[in-house]
Parts: C-alpha cells; sequence; structure tokens
C-alpha cells in the first residue's frame, strides 16, 4: 500500500492503493466516480474509457502507479454541466439504450474530435471499434459524432 497523488478532472486527489489497483477501482471505490463503468475487466469492451493526458484508455487494465504527473479526466470531468458537444449530440440524436456502454463511448468520441475536429467515416470507425455497445446503438453513435462535428465547426 502507498500514497498516490493524482490528477483528476483538474483536482489534486490523494490515493492510498496497492501498486497495481487498477485506475478504474481507484476512480469507483476510492474516489466515489461512479459516470466510468466496468464492463469485461480486460481491456475489451471500453466501458471503463478515460482521458489519460487526451488520449483514451482503458481505466480497467491502468495500474494506479503509472498514474502520477498524468492528466486525468473522466466523464464528470468532460463537462461541469454535461453540455459537452458530444453529450449535447447524444441527447440530440438520444443516442442510449440501457446506457452502460455509453460512459466510455463519450469519452472515446470526445478524445476523437479532440484529435480529428472532422473525421471521417472510416476514422470513426476506427476510433469508435474497441467501443462495444450490447444495444446496438451503433448507427445513432455514427449520427451523433457527425453532429458534433458540425456543432465544432460552426
Ligand atoms: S471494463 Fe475496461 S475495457 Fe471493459
Ligand atoms: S446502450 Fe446498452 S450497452 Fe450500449
Amino acid at each position: 500500500m502507498a500514497t498516490y497523488q493524482l490528477n483528476i478532472n483538474g483536482k489534486h486527489m490523494s490515493v492510498e492503493a496497492d501498486a497495481d489497483t487498477p485506475l478504474l477501482w481507484v476512480i469507483r471505490d476510492h474516489l466515489k466516480l461512479y459516470g466510468t463503468k466496468y464492463g469485461c475487466g480486460i481491456a475489451q469492451c471500453g466501458a471503463c474509457t478515460v482521458h489519460i493526458d487526451g488520449t483514451p484508455v482503458r481505466s480497467c487494465v491502468v495500474p494506479i502507479e503509472r498514474m502520477p504527473n498524468r492528466n486525468i479526466i473522466t466523464i464528470e470531468g468532460l463537462s461541469e454541466i454535461g453540455d459537452h458537444p458530444v453529450q449535447e449530440a447524444w441527447k440530440e440524436i438520444d443516442v442510449p439504450q440501457c446506457g452502460y456502454c455509453q460512459t466510455g463511448q463519450i469519452m472515446s468520441a470526445a478524445a476523437l474530435l479532440d484529435r480529428i475536429p472532422q473525421p471521417t467515416d472510416e476514422e470513426i470507425h476506427r476510433a469508435m471499434k474497441g467501443n462495444v455497445c450490447r444495444c446496438g446503438t451503433y448507427p445513432r453513435i455514427m449520427n451523433a459524432i457527425k453532429s458534433a462535428a458540425k456543432t465544432q465547426e460552426s
């Protein structure tokens, strides 16, 4: 057990944990940020996606010992009031069904649009292919990403 100083959603936080504790566990169990979800635990579904230094990362497989001095953003930090362009597009298109995968979908989409503001369909497919949706909301996800890209353009 050791103490780790983390930067999460722009705030400095101190966490006591074993070095190999996955970041997802720290986010949910230690910091009580429940927006990030546990799906598979083996980096296969994308439900646990957060941004680390702007890159979408599967937090279920990242040990906490690698997190000091990194800039971590969870869904709670994407926007204080849930009005990030991707979130607004998600609402407009009414993307979620059960909702479980949607945090990961939104975090992957937001990272994509940060990197490529006007992505092609192929770039969207490539960026989102690791985010599984058991409800099959993929067409609406595609439409929402395009809508958010348009909003950013105007
Ligand atoms: S819970 Fe992390 S990828 Fe599935
Ligand atoms: S909305 Fe149900 S798993 Fe994606």
